[in-house]
């Protein structure tokens, strides 16, 4: 086999090195187009986990890197004047520079031809290789010129950084946080070897204008950060190399490969410097490469590609999105600003999803205490509950609205049953939503409830326009308040051109198969949800909104009489409300739609309407999908005009839910999606909030909790398998206040007990399986 890789960087020359060792028949050649010495950039990182990997691999680099790399345990903030340290983290850096020198002299050991200053204008050149590995990084020119079978998508992000470096030595991964007039700048910094460290520069592009960035040179750029980071830097300078100010890139290829040419690294995939995940990237998916083609490689190239496609995919889109996380929070960092220093440390440690409360109680219980120590205090302060010496953790910290106390901050997600007959909740609903209440949630909602008939998604949904439906929601509650300490809340929607359609587990959202059952549909606008299956409805007039709010209001009011809590108006997932809220779904050319401010003016006119008939004392919510995921759908900017218009008119709580607005969205799912949602409102609003979607565990509920990315964490599907998911939960942390009815008490007392054993056989476990430190 002949092998040509385009591109010397770390995915390039391991690749080869690593395919080399394995098939020293083959030839593999390298051509790089800088010099040996030559690179842009300082240091590179790499986890404890990466280190594992790469001594697996190839020992010899591995001992070589070993001897270059610096090694830290810390993630240090510096925030507000003070300094947060975080253990446990095994990071270790060396200069970029460094790394390559190691790779070149392991290629050079076993046999790859590296060709320095060899730069690689078009590929006819290596019509006799049987593969070409376009390593050739971020800019690849291998990536654009067969961009049309590539198909990459490169979107450059809003913030400006720079990349730089210093003499200034660091004991740990420090993240040096700046005031400045014009906004925060974020210094990412890390010793990579004695006497030099890493110093990446990032900025909103705001704050880069405003402190005069824009038209400065690179000399004239560095000169003006040191003067702003003057203390930080400590007497020491900052140092340049090609370190102009940039967009990053975010660059995904839909095809890896095409006929025999393969791409590897940044090239194909790029990750945000601030999980320091990109060198890793491109030699983790180097030795996938590598493994492939030694196993398939002499007998078929495309099978070779297929398995490192299979390999590596999901792998690099977890990394990326991890990334992407990350990247949106320093994007903005500013919406953290408020908080007391330890709460932005625990936001800036969690901010990538993958560190959670449990997860850092094993990095480092002393960073948790001091976290706890600001934040009960900090609660106590703002609520009156005290909490500073029985410390549940967050999550099973009392919440107040209005006049109703929540016992902790696990809510039960609104669900539908598709269970009722002619609206009225039955057998399976009592035993349903008794036994959630029983199971230690704060909060149970009640599927959405249709305050019409013709209000309802199916034949199965509940309603509340009657008295025998008051009587059977009233029966259920009354067991709730009589044997929980659970709050109820009833949700109210209407289906609007989602409506008539069939359960959940038939052909949802698609119209009841016996034509004549259907009935008419109304909707923002005539637009029917599947063009040609669904029904097209009508546009709602002046008489039918009248009505539709007259039938809320009513509701209400047995909502009130069934003695529910709290009640949440549903303008969500495309349902009636929802669907004035999108500008996918409101095409209106009254008063109702265009303008933000028209197309929230109908569901907040039956908002104001349903408060007016709701006790001042009962909280009141809305559900809405704070993003479409699809074109042309409702912006950041429209979801925080909608949320103020909710709370001017009397909502205590967003329940931020996103989607099923058009049945061509793309939504990105992944652990704890939507929470980035309840976060920019909780953050930009003020607004109280409730997450849901993809949170499973309780570190997840604690974490988000504690960064103050919601106040509620709403859970749906983990409740339909798990009712005791809250009591499991508490006996997890121990927390023994628990309220638990005196028939179940004694189950209790074991769980804690148990939970309690078994968490510290974890605990220890997973410090034995942490990968060992290097120095
Ligand atoms: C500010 C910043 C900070 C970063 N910090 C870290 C970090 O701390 N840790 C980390 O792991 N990663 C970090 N990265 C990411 C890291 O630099 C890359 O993700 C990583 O180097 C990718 O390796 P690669 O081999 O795919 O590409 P590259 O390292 O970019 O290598 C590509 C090589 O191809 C060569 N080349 C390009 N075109 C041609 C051509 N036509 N002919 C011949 N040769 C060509 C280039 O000269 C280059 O040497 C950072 C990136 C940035 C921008
Ligand atoms: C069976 C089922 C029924 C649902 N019904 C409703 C509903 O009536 N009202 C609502 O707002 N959301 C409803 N949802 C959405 C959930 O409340 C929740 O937002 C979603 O499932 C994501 O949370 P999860 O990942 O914890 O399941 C339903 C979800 C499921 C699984």
């Amino acid at each position: 086999m002949k092998i040509a890789v385009v591109g010397g960087g770390p995915g390039g020359l391991y690749f080869a090195l690593l395919t080399k060792k394995a098939k020293p028949n083959w030839q593999i050649e390298v051509h790089e187009q800088n010099r040996a010495d030559d690179t842009f950039g300082f240091g590179v990182v790499f986890s404890d986990e990466t280190l594992e990997e790469f001594l697996s691999r190839d020992p010899q680099s591995y001992a070589r890197i070993s001897e270059a790399f610096a090694y830290w345990d810390d993630i240090i903030v510096r925030y507000k004047g003070r300094e947060m340290r975080c253990a446990g983290n095994g990071f270790a850096g060396c200069s970029r520079l460094a790394l390559l020198q190691i790779l070149h002299r392991r290629c050079e050991d076993v046999g790859v031809k590296v060709h320095f200053e060899a730069p690689v204008s078009e590929l006819s050149r290596f019509a006799d290789c049987d593969v070409i590995v376009g390593a050739d990084g971020i800019n690849s020119r291998i990536r654009e010129a067969y961009a049309a079978h590539f198909k990459p998508s490169l979107e450059l992000k809003t913030n400006k950084y720079a990349w730089l470096g210093s003499t200034r030595p660091l004991d740990g991964f420090t993240f040096f946080f700046k005031q400045t007039e014009h906004g925060l700048i974020c210094a990412h910094t890390y010793q990579y070897e004695p006497g030099r460290s890493t110093w990446v520069m990032e900025m909103s592009p705001q704050a880069w204008v405003g402190l005069g960035f824009d038209g400065l040179d690179e000399d004239a750029s560095a000169r003006r950060l040191e003067k702003i980071f003057a203390a930080e830097l400590d007497g020491h300078n900052l140092i340049t190399n090609r370190s102009l100010w940039r967009n990053f890139p975010r660059v995904f290829c839909e095809n890896w490969w095409h006929k025999n040419i393969v791409l590897l690294g940044d090239a194909k995939a790029t990750a945000h410097f601030s999980i320091g995940s990109g060198t890793k990237l491109a030699m983790e998916c180097a030795i996938a490469l590598s493994d492939a083609l030694v196993e398939h490689g002499e007998r078929s190239v495309e099978a070779a590609f297929r398995a490192y496609d299979e390999a590596r995919r999901t792998e690099v889109q977890v990394t990326q999105h991890n990334a992407d996380v990350s990247l949106a929070w320093f994007e903005h960092m500013e919406r953290s600003n408020d908080m007391k220093p330890m709460q932005f440390a625990m936001v800036v440690m969690s901010r990538a999803k993958s560190i959670t409360w449990d997860n850092l109680i094993l990095r480092d219980e002393g960073f948790v205490k001091a976290f706890e120590d600001e934040w009960y205090q900090t609660y106590f302060d703002e609520s009156g509950f005290d909490c500073r010496k029985t410390r549940p953790t967050p999550m099973f910290t009392p919440f107040k609205l209005r006049g109703m106390t929540f016992a902790n901050r696990v809510v039960v997600s609104p669900m539908d049953q598709y269970s009722a007959v002619d609206g009225v909740p039955n057998d399976w609903h009592f035993v349903h939503y008794t036994t959630r209440a029983m199971g230690g949630a704060g909060l149970v909602y009640v599927e959405m409830t249709c305050p019409s008939a013709d209000a309802r998604i199916s034949l199965g949904c509940t309603g509340l326009w009657n008295d025998a439906q008051e009587v059977e929601f009233k029966r259920i509650v009354d067991f709730v308040h009589a044997n929980s300490d659970a709050k109820m809340c009833m949700q109210l929607g209407h289906a609007g051109r989602k409506g008539s359609t069939q359960l959940l587990w038939e052909e949802a959202d698609h119209p009841l198969p016996e034509e004549s059952a259907n009935w008419p549909l109304t909707s923002a606008s005539p637009i029917p949800y599947y063009q040609g299956i669904s029904q097209v409805p009508a546009e709602l007039d002046a008489g039918g909104m009248a009505r539709i709010k007259a039938d809320f209001v009513q509701a209400a009011r047995r909502a009130d009489r069934a003695g529910f809590d709290m009640l949440e108006l549903h303008c969500a997932h495309g349902y009636l409300f929802a669907s004035f809220l999108s500008p996918l779904t409101n095409s209106r050319k009254d008063k109702y739609g265009g303008s933000v401010e028209n197309r929230v003016r109908y569901p907040l006119e039956v908002f104001r309407a349903m408060r007016d008939a709701w006790p001042s004392l009962k909280p009141m919510s809305i559900r809405i999908s704070a993003s479409d995921w699809a074109a042309g759908g409702i912006s950041e900017d429209a979801v925080v005009a909608i949320t103020e218009a909710f709370g001017q008119a009397g909502c205590d709580l967003v329940s931020t839910s996103s989607g099923q607005t058009v049945p061509e969205q793309q939504p990105v799912y992944g652990r704890m999606y939507q929470v980035p949602f309840a976060e920019a409102i909780r953050n930009v609003t003020g607004m109280k909030t409730m997450a849901v979607g993809a949170i499973t565990e309780p570190g997840q509920i604690n974490t988000i909790i504690a960064c103050r990315r919601a106040d509620l964490v709403a859970l749906a599907r983990p409740h339909l398998i798990d009712p005791y998911f809250t009591r499991r939960a508490a006996a997890w942390y121990g927390v023994a206040t628990q309220a638990t009815p005196p028939q179940y008490r004694s189950g209790m007392a074991q769980a804690l007990r148990e939970a309690g054993r078994t968490r510290e056989k974890q605990v220890e476990l997973q410090r034995k399986a942490k990968p060992r430190h290097r120095k």
